[in-house]
This record gives C-alpha cells, structure tokens and sequence, in this order.
C-alpha cells in the first residue's frame, strides 16, 4: 500500500519526522507531498523543504519526497496513491481536517486515514517553532539537526 502525507513541512519538525517514520513502519510506500499553504507565512521555499527532507530520510528506502502545485486530491491521482495520511495531535487539528478529509472524499475517491502523534510531540508545530525562532528562541529540541543547520544559515 502506498500512501501520502501532505504537509507545508516549513519547516519539517520532529513531529511530522516522527509521523513519517511510523508510516513507514506500516505501509510499503510513502510519499510525503511539500506545498505551499497560501494561508501561513513561509520561511523556506518548497525546494529548501523538499530538500531537508530529502536529506532526512536519505537512509529511509521506502520514503520518497516529492511537491506539488494545485489540489491534493489531483496529486494523489498522478501519483497512484491509496491513501492519504495525516497526522492529528489534538481535537484542534480534528474539526479542520475532518472537513479536508470529507472534502477530499467528496472530489475524488481518496480515503483519509488519521494517525495520532506521539504524546512528546502533541504541542508541536511548525508555526511556533517560527515563531519561537523569529524571536532568536531556542528550536534545537523541536526540528532535527538537518533543519536547525539551515536554519542558522538563514539568520
Ligand atoms: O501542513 P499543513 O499546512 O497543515 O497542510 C495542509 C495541506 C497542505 C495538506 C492542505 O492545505 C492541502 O491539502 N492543500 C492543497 C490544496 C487542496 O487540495 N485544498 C483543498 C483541501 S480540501
């Protein structure tokens, strides 16, 4: 079974590397999908991040990375894929991607499935990781090492 997980993933945390791994563990195929969500400001571009990721599970043979431009449901097609996976770490993620997940199953026939986080990562996310950075804060326990490099790069 081969599955997708889309995200902004700007910047990827510990989190979404921690949800990605899992999925590996449980599917034959994952494919994480980087796009722009045009509601949240950007820190990297898709290509920084599709990168980052790149390098993150550079080791990882059934984790592939790839971004895209449009509808999710668009990109499940082209790309083959039987599912889509989201991660939810609390009831605040469950109202909006409920909707996106009956949205999706509405314009095409892609089933949603959900995966809880882990209890460590449930307050993370990458909004607060930009913001804990834009105030010169301390990030190096939420993102992995691959993204605090380029982090620091950025300064
Ligand atoms: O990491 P995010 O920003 O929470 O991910 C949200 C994302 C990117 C998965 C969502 O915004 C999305 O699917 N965008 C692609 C455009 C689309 O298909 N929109 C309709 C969803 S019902």
């Amino acid at each position: 079974m081969k599955v997708l997980i889309p995200g902004s993933f700007d910047p990827p945390t510990n989190g979404h590397i921690d949800v990605i791994n899992r999925c590996s563990k449980i599917f034959n195929n994952v494919l994480v999908g980087v796009v722009i969500n045009p509601s949240k400001k950007s820190l990297f571009s898709k290509e920084d991040r599709k990168l980052m990721l790149e390098e993150i599970f550079k080791k990882n043979s059934n984790v592939e990375i790839d971004s895209f431009e449009g509808l999710l449901v668009d990109f499940a097609e082209q790309k083959k894929v039987n599912a889509i996976v989201k991660g939810l770490r609390a009831i605040t993620d469950f109202d909006y991607e409920f909707q996106m997940a009956q949205l999706n199953s509405t314009l095409a026939s892609f089933e949603t499935i959900f995966i809880p986080s882990s209890p460590e990562y449930g307050y993370l996310s990458s909004s607060m990781v930009k913001e804990i950075y834009s105030y010169g804060g301390d990030v190096s326990s939420l993102v992995p090492k691959e993204v605090l490099n380029r982090m620091k790069n950025e300064r």
